[in-house]
């Protein structure tokens, strides 16, 4: 972090200001915004620089189109950050190569917003002569997407290569919560990794067992560990391909000395979209059931745990949330990480975010992160990609 600049190190006045956020909002069935946080958390960066006459020229992405793609168009976030913006114009930039006017004629007040950068395939190929064409749209660049810092993509790596690059205010505080975690965290240092895959997580899980002094498994991903240990889980899902992996995991925790907490009882269904569900002891499982949550027995350890942490760290829901009878026990945790005033808690993950999306007491959790991905990347390794290149950017 030491050899970033970021906004507020020095001026940045007068300036056309390429401005990489991360607006990657999660959006309704219908493509309208569901959540627009990661707007609203951007705002202090493009405030600060708006208030230091600087043109601003907005890059972002949104969803995964391949190739243009109506949906996912910018639209939508342009009219949401002109209502966050009184006093601004904002205009969407539908095709920055057919270099339109609005480009030269900028005005203070005017904000230029990129269509979706993942229109252009260049962007996710990393393409450095892409790079060169968005950063001759700046005097400087900002990176302010956290979210998207574990990607190589041209606007997250490619850029500052070619312009002087800076962090922004979001990037800055997003480092500095993650480092507080990661880096001499007061104990005892909690893990909560729920959601269904293993593959993406195993490195995670392996930087965790060192970190902390207890790791809490939960939702799909939990069943593989329960499989492996020779415990039958019905039709639930699991990773068989990641049995020995789980196996192995285990083995890791014993020898680093670190509690890994499974299920001890669970909350059964027939199917995923089952209106009741069944309480049963993980040996009661029979090979019709289904595991969709955690059950009340593990709620009370987990419950214990999370209230002797100091640190707690969560990422992922611990069972299927998209159906309401299947939720209690990721509601548990969000309730019991709330009520637990002392400790330091940082949350992340888009699965986990939508589960808190509408709950209150948001503000007794000490951090939540912009980032997914990012985010438990850089718990795993202390750094990613865009930040990276910030540090050896052009000067
Ligand atoms: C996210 O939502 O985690 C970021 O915006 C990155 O999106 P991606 O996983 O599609 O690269």
């Amino acid at each position: 972090m030491s050899d970033i600049r970021f906004i507020d190190d020095l001026p940045i006045r007068d300036k056309r200001v390429l401005l990489r956020v991360d607006f990657n909002v999660s959006l309704n069935p219908d493509f309208t915004i569901a959540d627009d946080a990661r707007i609203r958390q951007a705002l202090p960066t493009i405030e600060f620089l708006l208030k230091n006459h600087n043109r601003l020229r907005i890059i972002s992405h949104l969803g995964r189109p391949t190739g243009r793609d109506a949906k996912y168009s910018l639209r939508r976030v342009e009219r949401r950050l002109l209502s966050l913006l009184p006093g601004h114009s904002v205009h969407l930039v539908s095709d920055f190569k057919t270099h339109p006017p609005i480009l030269v004629q900028q005005r203070e007040t005017e904000i230029l917003l990129l269509e979706n950068i993942r229109f252009y395939p260049e962007e996710q190929a990393g393409q450095m002569a892409f790079a060169k064409q968005l950063a001759a749209l700046g005097d400087v660049f900002v990176n302010d997407a956290f979210g998207v810092c574990h990607r190589k993509d041209a606007s997250v790596v490619g850029i500052p290569r070619f312009l002087p690059s800076y962090g922004g205010l979001l990037l800055k505080k997003e480092i500095a919560m993650l480092d507080k975690a990661i880096q001499n965290p007061e104990k005892p240092v909690v893990a909560i990794i729920g959601g269904s895959k293993i593959a993406t997580k195993i490195n995670l899980i392996k930087r965790l067992l060192t970190l902390a002094d207890t790791v809490i498994l939960g939702g799909g991903l939990a069943n593989t560990f329960l499989a492996a240990a020779g415990i039958t889980v019905g039709k639930s899902l699991y990773e068989k391909a990641a049995l020995a992996e789980a196996k192995r995991l285990c083995a890791s925790a014993k020898r680093a000395g670190t509690e890994l907490v499974l299920p001890e009882d669970v909350i059964t269904g027939k199917h995923r979209g089952d209106r009741s569900s069944v309480e049963k002891l993980l040996s009661q499982v029979n090979a019709s059931d289904n595991i969709l949550d955690i059950g009340p027995e593990t709620q009370a350890h987990i419950g214990q745990i999370i209230n002797a942490a100091r640190t707690i760290i969560w990422n992922g829901p611990v069972g299927y949330i998209e159906n309401p009878v299947f939720k209690r026990g990721t509601d548990f945790l969000y309730y019991a990480i709330t009520e637990n005033r002392q400790a330091f808690s940082i949350v992340g993950g888009g699965d986990t975010l939508a589960a808190l999306s509408q709950k209150e007491h948001l503000e007794k959790i000490t951090h939540i992160s912009t980032g997914g991905g990012a985010m438990l990347t850089y718990i795993e390794r202390g750094t990613l990609p865009g930040i990276d290149a910030l540090g050896h950017s052009y000067t």
